[in-house]
């Protein structure tokens, strides 16, 4: 038997504790909802609509948000001039700059300008030192979405081998980082394949959990996986307006995997609620 994780009913009950500690720990003190702000640079069409869905979690909640929608052809220097903006606006709690970046801006240099203390992204150099040396930090929303979802589910990880396949500083990095750290929720053995990993089958065989995020429509087959073992699917590949499949193929490895996320509603709706988490905590850390 296969157990499907349901990433919208875990981010709803998240949605609850998160509004409850609107109550008591914000609204008590002072009466500003949490406010995040989001950069989008750009028409690329997956993140217009990752950032449509972030503004309506936002609404859902209760969030604030501001909106700043820059062109394509923008300068460097009129990014770093809306990202100094929302650094120094008080009313912003924390924000993100939507990536992929277009090409002839330095995507380091853009996400290092950002105030660390207001990085709900998590990927400043800084978060990403911290979370390395086992600090407290921003985590990436996507990978902090997948541990939470692990730990809610009661899966154990330590000691068990985890395949992540792609090395993005969104999702495979991160969460090949937090696998592996010496906590309550980690000490998983982490093996990170990618584009020039040849015979990736040969490692996903081995795997007891796998991380796929390639953004290939159905990549992980069942026949790539171990008997009883955990698949997180983090694809969102949008096959035409209305149609989304992940990159696992759900069929063939329902069946054989003990757990499974689906797409939509694995670790989707778990990646938008814990950027809402990340801004409640920097709306509690900076006021
Ligand atoms: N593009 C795809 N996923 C993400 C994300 O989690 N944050 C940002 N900033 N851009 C993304």
């Amino acid at each position: 038997m296969t157990k499907i994780l349901n990433g919208n009913q875990l981010a709803n009950e998240i949605k609850k504790e998160i509004v409850e500690d609107i109550k008591e720990k914000i609204l008590k003190k002072n009466k500003r909802f949490p406010h995040l702000g989001i950069i989008l640079t750009g028409n690329n069409y997956s993140s217009i609509k990752y950032v449509n869905n972030k503004i309506k979690e936002c609404k859902n909640i209760g969030f604030k948000y501001t909106l700043i929608h820059l062109p394509k052809d923008s300068s460097e220097k009129e990014i770093l001039n809306e990202i100094n903006n929302m650094n120094k606006n008080p009313m912003i709690d924390g924000f993100i700059i939507q990536l992929p970046l277009e090409k002839h801006v330095n995507k380091n240099k853009i996400i290092s300008s950002i105030d660390p203390k207001k990085d709900v992204d998590g990927f400043h150099p800084e978060n990403i030192g911290k979370m390395i040396l086992e600090m407290d930090s921003f985590f990436p929303a996507t990978a902090l979405g997948i541990i939470t979802m692990l730990e809610k589910y009661n899966i154990q990880i330590k000691g068990k081998h985890s395949v992540v396949i792609g090395r993005s500083i969104i999702v495979g990095k991160p969460i090949s980082i937090l696998l592996s750290r010496n906590n309550l929720i980690g000490n998983s053995t982490v093996t990170i394949a990618h584009s020039k990993t040849p015979n990736i089958i040969y490692h996903t065989k081995k795997a007891d959990i796998i991380v796929v995020a390639v953004g290939i429509p159905k990549f992980v087959t069942g026949e790539m996986i171990k008997n009883g073992s955990i698949i997180i699917d983090v694809g969102i590949n949008n096959i035409n307006e209305t149609v989304i499949v992940g990159d696992v193929d759900f069929k063939s490895v329902y069946g054989k995997a003990a757990f499974v996320t689906p797409v939509p509603g694995g670790v989707g709706p778990m990646t938008r609620i814990m950027l809402l988490k990340n801004t409640l905590k920097a709306a509690l850390n900076n006021r």
